[in-house]
């Protein structure tokens, strides 16, 4: 029932550390379990995702040792197979990597199909697809994936469509299949490099990866190591969003800036300053902002998980945009959430046309994915007047203590928690 307040119309000032990426820790926890020994994760953000993966692991049989906040150590020894998949997993998408880390260590695998944010269908065709290739079988029976095989053997997969599950679940299952494995039009994702030095560090031999060719030679054995998570690209993307939307001056710290050219692009073409360091950049504008069309692809293009943020950017930039979204179906849905603030947006299927207002003015605004939540969060911080977030559930799931980051910059912002609901008539 948590909710967040911002008093809008602060200029955010100051640093901010990047936490590790959501989207590399939620593959690479899981890859873990496929080593002999302990590993030690380092810089894996400390976010409602990774608490759940740990819940599924450790209901699995994995000892999971938290060492700091933002370090784990998981040993996978004692882990055995088990027919009763974790209802956990169907709350995460993430869950999909269990397959292919089970398949690999069990030859069986037996999982929900995973939830996550809801922008239309997230089919799992392709990651069976790899599977089947690899010499699996697969069932699908109350809403559980089945996928067996006597032993995976490596072979020539090409993906249908370019996607960051379907790349790295079969990297997971072809790391320790016999022979050669090569994925065609494979996704090039910052996390899909990360976790393919994850398990190289353990003694895989993956060759590629960050092209859209990767080539997977078996190994018999995984070691344990100690491995840090890279920063997280679309965090950073979202607090370098929030201060152009306030005409602030930031330090992003902790970052990897050309994981964020991308989106350095579009910014800068919209007014936005920066000035970049090894591991840091500096994001500044003091103007009101210029329209730019935006079309999301997958990586190196404009990310489709940067989509909504940019989009509360642009709604009060001077002039017209239009913003494209090419990944999902159905990743507009916050858009009525922005009208409520005065946006004007209109949304035809994959397309949003958006006019740039003067101001968006504060009110009672929910949160519709983790996403949206960032962009409406990008919204209250500029809007005048309080602006509400409800079911910030979604905003948990994948930004490291937001609030606290964004009141060390300045911001007026805070956690409220509400009473439920209540009639105030007893027995109701
Ligand atoms: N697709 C298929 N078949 C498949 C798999 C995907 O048709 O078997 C389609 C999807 O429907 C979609 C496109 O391919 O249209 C891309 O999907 P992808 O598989 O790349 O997405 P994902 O692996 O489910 C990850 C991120 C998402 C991010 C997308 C795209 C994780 C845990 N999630 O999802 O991140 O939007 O890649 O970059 O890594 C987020 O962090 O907010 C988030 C939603």
């Amino acid at each position: 029932m948590d909710k967040i307040v911002i008093s809008g119309g602060k200029k955010l000032k100051g640093r901010v550390s990047i936490s590790g990426a959501k989207n590399a820790a939620v593959a690479i926890l899981p890859a873990a379990v496929l080593s002999d020994n302990v590993c030690r994760i380092e810089n894996i953000p400390n976010i409602k995702d990774i608490t759940l993966m740990c819940r599924i692991l450790s209901d699995m049989g994995a000892k999971i040792k938290l060492i700091n906040k933002n370090t784990i150590e998981i040993d996978s020894r004692a882990m055995s197979f088990s027919v009763a998949p974790s209802e956990l997993m169907r709350s995460m998408r993430a869950s999909s990597y269990l397959l292919g880390v089970l398949l690999s260590k069990f030859s069986e695998a037996n999982v929900y199909l995973p939830g996550g944010c809801d922008f239309g269908l997230r089919p799992i065709d392709q990651h069976l697809k790899g599977f089947e290739a690899l010499g699996a079988k697969y069932s699908l029976a109350n809403g559980i994936v089945t996928v067996k095989c006597d032993r995976l053997v490596g072979t020539h997969i090409y993906l249908d469509v370019v996607s960051v599950g379907a790349t790295i679940n079969i990297m997971l299952a072809a790391v320790k299949a016999e022979g050669l494995t090569i994925i065609e039009n494979a996704a090039k994702e910052p996390h899909i490099v990360d976790l393919a030095n994850f398990l190289n560090c353990m003694g895989a031999d993956i060759f590629g990866a960050g092209t859209d060719v990767i080539k997977i030679r078996g190994v018999e054995r995984l070691r344990g190591v100690t491995y840090s998570i890279i920063p997280d690209q679309i965090e950073a993307g979202t607090y370098m969003v929030a201060a152009a939307a306030t005409g602030g001056d930031i330090l992003l710290e902790n970052v990897i800036p050309r994981h964020l050219e991308s989106i350095t692009a579009k910014l800068l073409e919209m007014g936005v300053n920066f000035e970049e360091f090894n591991d840091s950049l500096r994001v500044f504008c003091n103007q009101r902002l210029k329209k730019c069309n935006v079309k999301t692809m997958p990586h190196p293009g404009f990310p489709t998980d940067m989509q909504p943020q940019i989009t509360a950017l642009l709604s009060t930039a001077d002039g017209t945009s239009i913003v494209n979204e090419s990944v999902w179906d159905n990743r507009f849905r916050y858009v009525d959430e922005l009208h409520r603030m005065g946006a004007k947006i209109s949304v035809d299927g994959r397309v949003a046309v958006v006019e740039g207002v003067n101001s968006l003015k504060g009110a009672l605004v929910k949160a519709t994915d983790l996403r949206a939540g960032a962009a409406l969060i990008i919204a209250g911080l500029s809007a005048e007047g309080t602006t509400t977030i409800e079911e910030i559930q979604h905003i948990e799931r994948g930004y490291e203590n937001i609030v606290g980051k964004l009141q060390t910059l300045g911001a007026d912002v805070k956690i409220v928690s509400s009473e439920p609901f209540s009639t105030g008539v007893s027995g109701l």
